[in-house]
């Protein structure tokens, strides 16, 4: 149907019985849709089955409304580009809000109003909001759709580009509707609207969206409202608004953890396995490395995730990792078959959604870093003409893959497991051009622990704001911690608390990103990443050569397996060395951001603070 087509119903008054035809007997989820469809208005309601036949016909229409470009390319098998609103480009942290009920559990992280004053702004940017549009309703669930405890969702959205998505971000559809009955489970109801209403008549745009945007959660109901906002971290609301804001939340509760973390499974040619979880902020490279192809002859990479994990403590005091998500969406520029042939392979698969990549004038897409020479001429994320003569970058710097993970070869098997896989080691990472050495082991768990609280990052264009600024960033958690981030800590320490304390993960802090003397990046990074893995595994059994530093354990600068690597000892050093001067500013940055806890900051996170003074000191 054509939008507006409907107009006659879009303007009832009586109450339209919206779920007269739903699939679902479910009186909760009936509930949740009659009042959000009789608040929104929508012409018309599609509950969402995840099937191929739905899927084409959605994709036929988006098509149709130019949201979506079919690529024709071979190369790109049933893939589509979409081109957002220029202001539409990444997550909107300043819009993002925990209203709990009391301001104290927001912390000082998160922004904060009041639920009872946001619930009723949001009744009137909602009111009306999916007028003469499709309200489809996504039966979803995040994590193993078996596993012991699967925590379902139900988003209700009117984008159909939301819908394309989230068929390859998460499990979605008829089967988990019907599990969500079966179980008569709870489901966190997730209700987004690009807040863009169609009057009779009127022609829709491309890639609708509101100016005004809220991205808002209130914890205690576990409800997740996003408004006028159509890009993936805004809009799929599975993934950081549910897997980890709501989800941390719920994690406080029962006892585990919620982390935007990879999960790769890393094998030695002695045959053993390591399972290493990675927390790095967005886009400073956990992508990257869940797909890493090892350089090391006999060292074999598969992944089970790149973006979130959720991390419980299990039936013999190890801790479990699973991935709740099944798809990518992963930063386009700098994913090259150079850098990520991994990527590029479940790429080249096909099924994926790219948004804000360039195309080409055979109909596929292209972005910096896909190949070493851009083409001679291209179709930019805006529309204009584009020439390696431009002076803009051709995708936009947050331009999305959006792909399933099952089309990933390296796939490790484990991913298919709902009970997860038990975590040897954790590293946590940041893009610091200074300061920060290329691998540094924590010296006990409780140290790790502070590595995560005190993490750093430069800003990055995956969300809105100045790009290069350093920020503290706990645990590559302070857009996505659903709570105060000092209660978060002590949570930390708690679940581990409660593990078998001889089969707790390493912990290690890496930069990928630090300069050396020529003002250069001095590490290679990428694929060459497998050198500090592979010292990390020694670690783990004891072994590989290391120095103890005021900041913790660093390589000797004949630890690293350096063999058929070109690196001058000079950038070695840079990368690997532990400046006293520079830590010394290092603490006082550490100092400054611990104040804000206030008393919220765990003793064991202190003292370890104090641990380096001491050590810096002596
Ligand atoms: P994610 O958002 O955390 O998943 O980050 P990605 O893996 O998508 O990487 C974000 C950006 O960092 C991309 O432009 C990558 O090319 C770049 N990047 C990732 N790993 C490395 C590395 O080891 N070294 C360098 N120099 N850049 C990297
Ligand atoms: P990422 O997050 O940058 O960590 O991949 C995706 C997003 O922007 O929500
Ligand atoms: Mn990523």
């Amino acid at each position: 149907t054509a939008p507006g087509e409907n107009s006659s119903t879009d303007h009832r008054t009586t109450a339209p019985a919206f779920t007269a035809d739903a699939p679902t007997t479910h009186t909760p989820l009936l509930n949740f849709v009659e009042e959000i469809a009789a608040l929104t208005q929508p012409a018309r309601v599609h509950w969402v089955e995840g099937s191929e036949a739905e899927h084409r016909t959605l994709t036929d229409e988006l098509v149709e409304t130019g949201t979506l470009t079919r690529l024709t390319s071979p190369d790109f098998p049933n893939s589509f580009a979409a081109f957002s609103d220029p202001a539409d480009v990444a997550r909107v942290e300043s819009r993002t809000f925990i209203c709990s009920e009391n301001e104290r559990d927001a912390g000082f992280t998160n922004n904060w109003v009041d639920p009872a004053e946001m619930r009723e702004k949001l009744q009137g940017v909602f009111a009306g909001a999916m007028r003469g549009r499709t309200m489809y309703v996504i039966p979803f669930v995040m994590g193993h759709l078996d596993a012991e405890d699967p925590k379902f969702g139900v988003e209700i959205t009117d984008s159909a580009y939301v819908v394309t998505s989230m068929r390859i971000m998460a499990r979605i559809g008829t089967d988990v509707l019907r599990k969500i009955e079966e179980l008569n489970a709870f489901f966190v109801p997730a209700v987004h609207s690009v807040g863009a209403p169609l009057e009779p008549g009127e022609q829709d745009v491309p890639w609708p969206c509101n100016g005004e945007k809220y991205i808002v959660h209130y914890p205690e109901t576990r409800e997740i409202w996003s408004f006028g906002s159509g890009y993936g971290g805004n809009a799929l609301l599975g993934k950081k608004c549910y897997a980890l804001r709501i989800a941390s939340v719920m994690a406080r509760d029962e006892g585990w953890l919620a982390e935007h973390m990879l999960i790769l499974k890393l094998t030695s040619p002695a045959n053993r396995s390591y399972f290493i979880a990675g927390a790095f902020p967005s886009a400073c490279g956990k992508t990257n490395l869940a797909l890493i192809d090892p350089t090391l002859e006999g060292w074999k990479a598969e992944t089970l995730g790149d973006d979130i994990t959720w991390i419980r403590p299990g039936h013999d005091g190890e801790l479990r990792v699973v991935n709740p998500e099944s798809g990518y969406f992963g930063v386009a520029p700098g994913t090259g078959w150079h850098t990520n042939a991994n990527a590029m392979r479940a790429i080249a698969k096909g099924s994926s959604v790219f948004t804000n990549c360039a195309l080409t004038d055979d109909g596929g897409v292209w972005w910096e870093g896909m190949t070493e020479e851009p083409p001679a001429h291209l179709t930019d994320w805006r529309g204009q003409d584009w020439t390696p003569d431009s002076d803009e970058p051709a995708a936009h710097p947050n331009a999305r893959f959006c792909t399933p993970i099952d089309q990933t070869d390296m796939l490790a098997e484990e991913y298919f497991e709902p009970d997860g896989v038990r975590l040897d080691a954790i590293l946590f990472g940041g893009r610091r051009k200074t300061t920060v050495p290329l691998v540094t082991q924590a010296r006990d768990w409780n140290h790790g622990i502070f590595f995560g609280a005190t993490l750093s990052s430069e800003t990055t264009a995956a969300a809105e704001g100045a790009v290069g600024t350093v920020r503290r960033d706990p645990m590559a958690m302070l857009p996505f911690i659903g709570y105060d981030a000092g209660d978060y800590l002590k949570h930390w320490v708690e679940v581990s608390g409660r593990a078998d304390q001889s089969k707790l993960p390493e912990i290690f802090l890496v930069n990928w990103f630090r300069k050396g003397r020529d003002g250069k990046i001095s590490w290679p990074g990428f694929a060459e990443n497998s050198r500090v893995l592979k010292w990390v595994t020694e670690r783990l059994d004891g072994e590989g050569e290391a120095v103890e530093t005021p900041i913790g354990f660093t390589p000797t600068m004949d630890a690293l397996d350096l063999s058929g690597l070109e690196i001058t000892p000079e950038a070695l050093e840079d990368s690997i060395r532990v400046d006293r001067q520079e830590w010394a500013t290092e603490l006082e940055g550490i100092d400054e951001w611990f104040a804000q806890f206030g008393d919220s900051l765990p003793t064991s996170i202190a003292a370890e603070q104090e641990e380096l003074r001491r050590r810096l000191s002596s």
